[in-house]
């Protein structure tokens, strides 16, 4: 069997897709060992998940950290020194500098609750609700130093019900990005997921179309 693979989760608040993350490991699911979880936000939620599961922590606080590529050099550095394979960005509410990012590529992919490349930043519910939309979802893509830019791996959707508003989307939407992150993590760690030449390969072949799940 090879060895786990290494994985770093970076959150900024609740945490619930790291809980996701760590229940597929327990079961024997996910071959995957978390070896840290680190936050901008001492207080989140999520490092309590983390540390009640006995894994690492880094907290280290933004705020009033007016130099942003500084912060972030910093906030890496903490994190390279577990010697993570992979990093995961699991709900991190910041926008890394791209001198972090560069020794990372290919190795660092993030979760975002919109059909990538539509509604890249905020509120992304909201918009999709405003565009009337039929179909949302999630997507987990690698991170460049494009604002959810990166090639996308794979997508959940769902259908968009009369009646919905931001709220309910996003609670309908949450379990199924635990689904799609986990089932993410897990191809990256069976090594079925490489980024080469641009272009992202499953399964020794260029991925044509985003994977759905
Ligand atoms: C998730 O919905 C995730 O997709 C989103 O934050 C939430 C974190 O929830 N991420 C982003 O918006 C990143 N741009 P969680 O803390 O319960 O996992």
């Amino acid at each position: 069997m090879p060895a786990p693979l290494r994985v770093a989760v970076l959150v900024s608040g609740r945490g619930s897709n790291l809980q996701a993350l760590i229940a597929a490991q327990r079961s024997g699911a996910l071959p995957i060992d978390i070896v840290v979880v680190a936050s901008n936000k001492p207080a989140a939620e999520g490092l309590r998940h983390a540390q009640d599961a006995g894994i690492a922590t880094v907290a280290l606080d933004a705020t009033g950290r007016r130099d942003r590529a500084a912060y972030d050099a910093e906030l890496f550095a903490r994190i390279a020194a577990f010697t993570p394979d992979l990093i995961v960005l699991a709900g991190f509410m910041r926008v890394l500098d791209a001198a972090v990012l560069g020794p990372w590529a290919g190795r660092i992919i993030n979760i975002h609750p919109s059909l990538l490349p539509k509604y890249p930043g905020l509120h992304t519910h909201q918009r999709a609700l405003d565009a009337g939309d039929a179909l949302h979802g999630a997507s987990v893509h690698f991170v460049t130093a494009e604002l959810d830019g990166g090639p996308v791996l794979a997508c959940s959707e769902i259908a968009i019900e009369t009646g919905d508003d931001a709220d309910a989307l996003a609670a309908r939407l949450l379990p199924r990005e635990h689904v799609l992150l986990c089932r993410c993590v897990q191809w990256i760690a069976e090594g079925r997921v490489a980024w080469q030449d641009d272009r992202l390969h499953f399964d020794g072949a260029p991925l044509t179309d985003v994977l759905r799940v």
